[in-house]
């Protein structure tokens, strides 16, 4: 068995964040090395998932409740079994779960899943091979179901949804046009990810920008911010448009809710609008995981990774990804003493 220390870094919850979350709320310390009970693993942490989903989680808005104060912060981790007392696994295996913000974490054997290293590497099973490639795939196969000459808009395109959905859509014949928050990430979106075209939507003629790439109006949108870039392309709907209502990003950092978006619309576009939550699709992970990595063996899908080093830069990583800092799938590589 490889030697495991004593201690080892882990973050915790130092305080319940208010609006934009400080570094202040977390807490980098110096813990025990859990130890495994029967039908438990111990796992040495390599690569950490920033997702904004943990953003509502704190807030007492997810369905998982808020962690105590002065718990390790809860998140989706890849990484190698050290130490199997469940006889599922065998030591160093890759295998992915939710571990937490720590160099190891010990789990149920039956809450963690095996990582196959031949479909790409281990990183990509909490993204483009994970839970954010399946949410871009069910919402563009099982919801937005785009056909050749469509137009089809996409928000957070930079980031670890949005530029596996909009990718999928391309591949299908649509016309994709993203939407991002700066003119460095929508020149990522039309040359690294190839759509079509890509929208400022912090710039202030965002809906005469957005018609002129739309110029037919927008047959399916898939949203991952709501507010009022929801309403905005709701009003250029196209007849029969879908959209697939995903996430909220412009209200994780509220304390109040924004007035919501005028629906009217939608009626008039006799528009079909549909909620996705990832977990009512994962008896499809493991075809959408081959599909995806055959994609990506042919050069035909492309993710990007934004890496921050150390769980010492766990909290401005999840912070930055909140302000909307990353571009593509937003990790934090665990790094272990020599
Ligand atoms: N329904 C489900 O089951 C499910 C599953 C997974 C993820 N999701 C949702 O999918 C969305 C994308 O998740 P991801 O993991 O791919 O994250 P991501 O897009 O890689 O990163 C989050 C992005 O949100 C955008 N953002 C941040 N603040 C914003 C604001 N105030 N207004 C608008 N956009 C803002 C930023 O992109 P820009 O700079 O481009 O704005 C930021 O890069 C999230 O809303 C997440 O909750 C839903």
């Amino acid at each position: 068995m490889e030697t495991v220390p004593a201690t080892m870094q882990a973050v915790c919850l130092q305080a319940i964040p208010q609006g934009m979350p400080q570094l202040a709320d977390f807490q980098l310390q110096q813990l025990p090395v859990p130890v495994p009970a029967a039908g438990q693993v111990l796992v040495r942490l390599h690569w950490l998932s920033l997702d904004p989903f943990l953003r509502a989680q704190l807030g007492g808005r997810y369905v998982s409740p808020c962690p105590p104060l002065g718990a390790v912060v809860p998140g989706y981790a890849v990484g190698t079994v050290v130490a199997d007392a469940s006889g599922r696994f065998v030591a160093g295996q890759w295998v992915t779960g939710l571990l937490g913000w720590a160099q190891y974490a010990v789990a149920e054997a039956r809450a963690l899943q095996p990582v196959d290293p031949a479909l790409g590497p281990p990183s990509t099973a909490v993204g483009v091979l994970g839970i954010p490639g399946l949410t871009a795939w069910a919402g563009v196969r099982r919801i937005l179901e785009p056909e050749a000459g469509q137009t089809i808009v996409i928000s957070t395109a930079a980031g670890a949804v949005g530029s596996i959905a909009g990718q999928l859509c391309k591949a299908a014949g649509a016309r994709v046009v993203g939407l991002s928050s700066t003119a460095e990430k929508c020149a990522l979106v039309t040359a690294a990810f190839g759509f079509d075209a890509c929208v400022n939507y912090r710039a202030p003629e965002f809906a005469d920008a957005l018609r002129a790439a739309c110029p037919q109006g927008i047959d399916g949108y898939f949203d991952n911010v709501g507010g009022a870039v929801l309403e905005t392309v709701l009003s250029q709907l196209a007849l029969r448009a879908r959209v697939v209502l995903c996430g909220l990003s412009d209200q994780y950092n509220r304390s109040e809710r924004p007035p919501g978006p005028n629906l009217g619309p939608v009626i008039g576009a006799r528009a079909r609008l549909e909620g996705l939550v990832v977990y009512d699709h994962l008896d499809a992970l493991e075809r959408c995981r081959q599909e995806l990595a055959g994609l990506i063996a042919r050069g035909q899908l492309h993710y990007r990774e934004h890496i921050h080093h150390g769980l010492e830069n766990a909290a401005a990583g999840f912070i930055g990804l909140l302000r909307g800092e990353n571009t593509g799938k937003a990790l934090v590589a665990v790094e272990h003493a020599a």
